[in-house]
């Protein structure tokens, strides 16, 4: 650390191999006599399969083998990674003739080019029986299933009460009554899924992008009835995973089926379209909030009712009201979350899966509730911010929301704002507004262990738990490290997602960094305290690898675990048989929430009402910054998919035929280069003093959570009008 207690400003580690194309992503690897694979999937939103014609792909030169649900007896699903399983969801396709869903694969079509996979697999020929389907929220023969309804045990799919919010809301001076609708999104990291699948002597190799590396490794194992040490699955980078890089995936059995089947390594990359429906994505949300102040502008009372879509095979866990119940000092507070069943592939978590649409829901009711008091937006959320967890009643661990507020207002120059709606004009008539939104997210913790050398030559090389998305992980890893032991960052090697190393649990929550790098820094310290021992009687100031030569060492190993506040050490045996282990955002003796302030302008055309956003101010409290580059990266991330989620995003259905009709990046819309301005971040970089060690809580998440309500505050500031869905467009301010 430096003499501020700031940690420096380094560049990432992977920068220069990212920047020569030298890094290898999945798909960059070929093997000699690698076989190519494509799949063919369902043109039906529900049914089954009756006869399945593959000889047109069979003929096909260069196809070598054709796999249906005709040809995996023997194979068991992994099941669903919420239910003690390892997938995505509990269905694993080609398992029998059933189709739950538009664009479940029917058939994986192997060839010894990708071009003859893509030919065969566009050939292969179903019959089907239909049945009717139901993929949206309101449509005719969706099952709402409450949670007294549900099997999933309680804290996991719960309704969040305290105090009496009916009865509060009933003698409330001042009260909201809001609806707001969530669309369908898909995340689209840029890397698609991809497999690459080898047997050699009856071990399965498997490399695969993912977040959960373990968790592909034991699902595979399950799926063929392996022990987990026959599967080893290897994910060093990964291009963006978003939660939908969580589980295993819906193929990558099958990849590794035609492996042993052709005995011949084979590889499958899945179009985008495919992708849409055989991954994870942000299922639809309705959401109600009813809101009541006192006369003295104090919120008293909030009501917050969710309805969540999911698959007919699997019950999805919410936590909706998990945040929004924390987001303010509010008594009385009833969340209640039901699922809705639709003949979907099952949806799950994206980036700030359910924060970001809930929060969106309950700040765009928070803004409307000031508006109705007269009061300043930013002075009426500090006015109402919570002093401890009104759940539960336990301290926060920190919690610096005012101080987002007040530092995000005197930069974004909040003091000229004018109050009233269509105010702030521009001489030729450009409508301007300015909004305002907090957000959190759960500050979480999954159990790591870390395993670290260094060597006689200078070499230092550290094994923890965790995956490298594009998030910066291996630069934190490396940064805590390289402080520690006082060697320059780049001199430290980083082993992540590999399950050959050390136990990898799934990186998400916004837990990566909480999790590994207590574990490196502990490692760091005890690796430090051996070296001292060994090096006692020589000269001081020596670096590691000149006390390990003095003292006749090649290397010096050591191991180090860490775990959340209140984990049994049993947690370790879950930590290696791939099952999620994350505590939080409730641990014995606190709470624990990272929170952040967006301040937006918006800017709308008078005539053709596009909308823009000139300018962000977004300020964040995630505990102490150990990678300033990559944590300002991913803010500027975050915020841009907040735009995204805002202005442009929504995966369109077809409630006749099923599936997603915008399935590509052309037509699924995100904002580009020129739809970005000015976003301007500042860390609070205060030290959470009891989550962990380090200080550190999460930041890949609640960055994004805020950003859309306060572009739709903003335009409600420009326009007088309250938008009560996402995406907001054109359309809507006509
Ligand atoms: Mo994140 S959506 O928890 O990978």
């Amino acid at each position: 650390m430096s003499a501020n207690g700031n940690y420096p400003d380094i560049p990432r580690v992977d920068a220069r191999d990212k920047v020569r194309g030298a890094t290898r992503y999945t798909a960059d690897h070929v093997i000699p006599g690698l076989a190519h694979a494509m799949l063919a999937v369902a043109t039906i939103g529900r049914g089954r399969v009756v006869s399945i014609d593959t000889n047109a792909a069979r003929a096909v030169p260069g196809v070598r083998l054709v796999l249906t649900h005709l040809d995996t007896a023997g194979l068991q699903s992994a099941g669903f990674l919420m239910n003690g399983g390892y997938g995505f969801q509990s269905l694993q396709p080609m398992l029998g003739a059933e189709i739950a869903y538009r664009g479940q694969p029917i058939a994986l079509v192997v060839a010894d080019t990708p071009e003859a996979a893509i030919e065969g697999a566009a050939l292969v020929r179903a019959t089907y029986e239909q049945e009717a389907i139901s993929v949206t929220l309101d449509a005719p023969g969706a099952e709402t299933l409450a949670q007294a309804d549900s099997p999933l045990p309680k804290p996991a799919f719960a309704d969040r009460v305290v105090g009496d919010a009916e009865g509060a809301l009933t003698t409330a001076a001042v009260r909201v009554d809001t609806t707001f609708q969530g669309p369908p999104q898909h995340q689209n990291p840029m890397e698609l899924l991809a497999t690459v699948a080898q047997w050699r002597q009856g071990v399965l190799t498997v490399r695969d992008p993912t977040q959960n590396a373990e968790a592909v490794r034991h699902g595979l194992a399950r799926v063929f009835g392996l022990t987990p040490d026959k599967v080893e699955v290897l994910s060093p980078t990964v291009g963006g995973g978003f939660g939908q890089k969580n589980s295993l995936q819906a193929h990558t059995a099958l990849v590794a089926l035609a492996a042993r089947q052709l005995d011949r390594p084979v590889k499958l990359v899945v179009p985008r379209a495919q992708i849409f429906h055989n991954a994870s994505f942000r299922p639809a949300s309705h959401h109600t909030v009813r809101l009541g102040a006192d006369a003295s502008g104090r919120m008293v009372a909030a009501v917050h009712e969710i309805d969540h879509q999911t698959s007919r095979h699997d019950l999805f866990p919410l936590s909706y009201a998990d945040v929004t119940s924390r987001l303010y000092g509010i008594p009385n507070f009833r969340g209640r979350e039901r699922l809705v069943r639709n003949d979907i592939q099952t949806p799950g978590y994206a980036r700030a899966p359910f924060e970001h649409i809930a929060v969106c829901a309950f700040e765009s009711a928070v803004d409307e509730l000031a508006s109705k008091l007269g009061r300043d937006p930013v002075a009426f959320r500090i006015a109402n911010d919570a002093a401890v967890d009104p759940l539960t009643g336990r301290p926060f661990s920190s919690r610096h929301v005012a101080a987002c507020l007040e530092r995000g207002a005197k930069k974004f120059g909040w003091e000229n704002r004018t109050h009233e709606p269509g105010s702030m004009r521009l001489a030729d008539g450009t409508l301007v507004g300015w909004g305002v939104a907090i957000g959190a997210y759960k500050a979480a913790t999954a159990p790591a262990i870390a395993r670290l050398r260094v060597t006689d030559t200078g070499g230092v090389f550290v094994s923890v738990g965790g995956h490298e998305m594009g998030q910066g992980i291996r630069t934190a890893i490396a940064t805590t490290v390289a402080m520690e032991l006082g060697v320059p960052a780049e001199t430290v090697n980083v082993a992540v997602g590999n399950t050959g190393a050390v136990p990898q649990h799934l990186t998400a929550g916004s837990w990566g960094s909480a999790t590994a790098l207590p574990a490196a820094r502990q490692a760091a310290m005890d690796l430090s305290q051996e070296l001292q021992r060994l090096g006692g009687n020589g000269p001081p100031g020596r670096t590691p690898q000149q006390i390990l030569r003095d003292a006749g060492r090649p290397f010096l190993d050591v191991e180090a675990r860490h775990r959340a506040p209140g984990q049994p050490e049993a947690i370790f045996d879950r930590l290696s048989q791939g099952l999620p282990s994350g505590a939080g955002p409730v641990y014995p003796e606190f709470v624990s929430f990272s929170y952040c302030a967006h301040f937006v302008e918006v800017r709308i055309e008078p005539r053709t009402r596009r909308i823009r956003v000139p300018r962000v101010v977004s300020v964040l409290d995630c505990g102490r910054v150990v990678s300033p580059r990559t944590a300002r990266s991913q803010v500027v991330g975050g915020v841009v998919w907040g735009i995204g989620a805002a202005l442009r995003e929504a995966s369109e259905v077809d409630p006749r035929y099923g599936g997603f009709v915008n399935a590509d990046i052309a037509e699924y819309v995100i904002p580009v280069n020129a739809d970005i301005g000015s976003i301007d971040v500042e860390f609070i970089d205060e030290p959470d003093p009891v989550l962990n060690s380090m200080g550190v809580k999460g930041l890949g998440e609640v960055v994004m959570v805020g950003v859309a309500p306060a572009i739709v505050n903003a335009i409600h500031h420009a326009t007088g009008r309250r938008i009560r869905h996402l995406p907001v467009r054109i359309e809507d301010l006509l």
